[in-house]
């Protein structure tokens, strides 16, 4: 397997074919940028559903019916979005008490719902009891110490995994979440014993072993390897209760190509490696993987409008109504290198200049830039910008208090029709929780 493939593609072009344009606009599952942002206002998350569905499908047919695929709520919380991806035969994974919420407005049943996520509180373990939760992926002793608890308190069974903190290292995510010494789940060493406890104690039902590599993975076979991993401890701990496991989940992380140069991930090869691993299972044992920004990271554009244009020291600036407080991870939040999001003049999705512009929002930080350099038209007062892969780790990623300003619409469009997601908030909302 040769893995990362080297992608020829440019993200940008990619994406462009994927919107295409209605009336010379880009366009959002038909519906052009403009009359978005006319109905909705700006600044304004637009998601195209069916983007996010052909991504699904994609992911169960390299996989096969063996595992079953998980939206990773974290990435969008999006009702509407989540929804279409359970009418699309998604499960979810949850990392909060909010987000068992979420998932049962988007009308997930407790079975095909997984929680995994240090620290989970009181408060979130009762929300999922209470929602029938199917799995806990439990990270800790301690964790499961509460769990039981609070199972024996309110005499249920929930089923229970554990979360593996393998001892291989998972090279190929660039966000990594597994391997040596980390915050997230039950060192290798440690998972037989806690699994005996589980059984013997007979409170909980103990499903299987979770793990979850990393995030922005661009190597299929470094996936491979940790699913690899995880089947081998799986082996071991079925010797040591002599028992077999009911559930074993391969964790996600597929990578998405930001800029030009990026890797693909190689999601045959993945699907593949899967299978090799699941080929020969028990008919009843079942496989999950969990993915958020592979299946939405594309289906998203943030709509922010151009406030102002001047010129600085020979360089041009547009200021647009839009920032990081909305769209953190396109300014560069959480990433170690930040890598420009792709960025196109909705009026004009093909024109590109050689003449670069800085896309700077309303707050007051150097760090509020959309984007530096970035080769678009003239720009105008009034022009509708549209930053790409605005789908993941968006408005919910961001730190959207900074400067009280309103939090922006969310729309998704399905049959040609965009349904308001998120109301827009309002100015007032600043004072709404405060004392004084
Ligand atoms: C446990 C777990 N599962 C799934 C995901 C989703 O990751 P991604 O959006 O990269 O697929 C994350 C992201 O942090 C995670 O921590």
């Amino acid at each position: 397997m040769t893995s990362p493939v080297a992608n020829t593609d440019s993200p940008r072009a990619r994406l462009l074919g994927l919107f295409g344009s209605k009336r010379g606009d880009l366009a959002v599952g038909g519906v052009p940028a403009a009359d978005l942002a006319q109905q909705f206002g700006t600044p304004l998350f637009a998601y195209d559903a069916e983007i996010a569905r052909r991504q699904l499908a994609a992911v169960r047919a390299a996989f096969g019916t063996r595992v079953e695929v998980l939206y990773a709520l974290k990435a969008n919380p999006c009702v509407r979005l989540a929804r279409a991806l359970r009418l699309a035969g998604a499960g979810a994974e949850l990392a909060s008490g909010g987000e068992v919420l979420l998932a049962r407005a988007a009308g997930f049943d407790g079975a095909a719902m997984q929680f995994a996520g240090p620290g989970k509180s009181a408060a979130d373990l009762a929300v999922a009891l209470e929602a029938g939760v199917g799995t806990l992926n439990v990270e800790s002793a301690a964790e499961y110490a509460a769990v039981r608890a609070l199972a024996q308190e309110q005499r249920v069974r929930p089923g229970v995994a554990l979360r593996v903190n393998l001892s291989q290292q998972a090279t190929g995510a660039r966000v990594r979440m597994s391997g040596g010494s980390k915050k997230f789940g039950i060192d290798e060493s440690a998972v037989l014993p806690l699994a005996q406890a589980i059984v013997r104690d007979d409170v909980c039902e103990l499903r299987g072993l979770h793990v979850y590599g990393g995030s922005q993975n661009f190597d299929a076979a470094s996936w491979v390897a940790s699913a690899r991993g995880l089947t081998a401890v799986a082996q071991r701990v079925e010797q040591g209760i002599a028992r077999p496991l009911a559930q074993l989940n391969f964790g996600g992380g597929f990578g998405i190509p930001t800029v030009d140069g990026d890797p693909s991930f190689d999601l045959v090869a993945a699907g593949r490696g899967a299978g090799d691993l699941v080929r020969g299972a028990r008919e009843d044992q079942r496989f999950s993987i969990e993915l958020g920004r592979y299946l939405v990271a594309e289906c998203g554009v943030y709509l922010t409008r151009v406030l102002d244009v001047k010129e600085s020291g020979g360089k041009r600036f547009a200021i647009v109504d839009g920032g990081m407080h909305h769209f953190g991870a396109a300014a560069g939040l959480g990433a170690v290198i930040k890598r420009a999001y792709p960025v196109v003049a909705c009026a004009q999705p093909d024109a590109r200049t050689t003449a670069p512009w800085s896309l700077g929002g309303p707050l007051c930080t150097p760090a509020d830039e959309l984007g530096a350099d970035v080769a678009l038209p003239q720009l105008h007062a009034g022009d509708l910008i549209a930053v790409l892969l605005a789908g993941a780790y968006g408005f919910t990623f961001s730190p959207t208090l900074f400067l009280s300003h309103p939090t922006p619409a969310e729309v998704v469009v399905e049959n040609g029709v965009a349904q308001l997601a998120r109301a827009r908030g309002s100015m007032a909302d600043v004072l709404a929780a405060q004392q004084y």
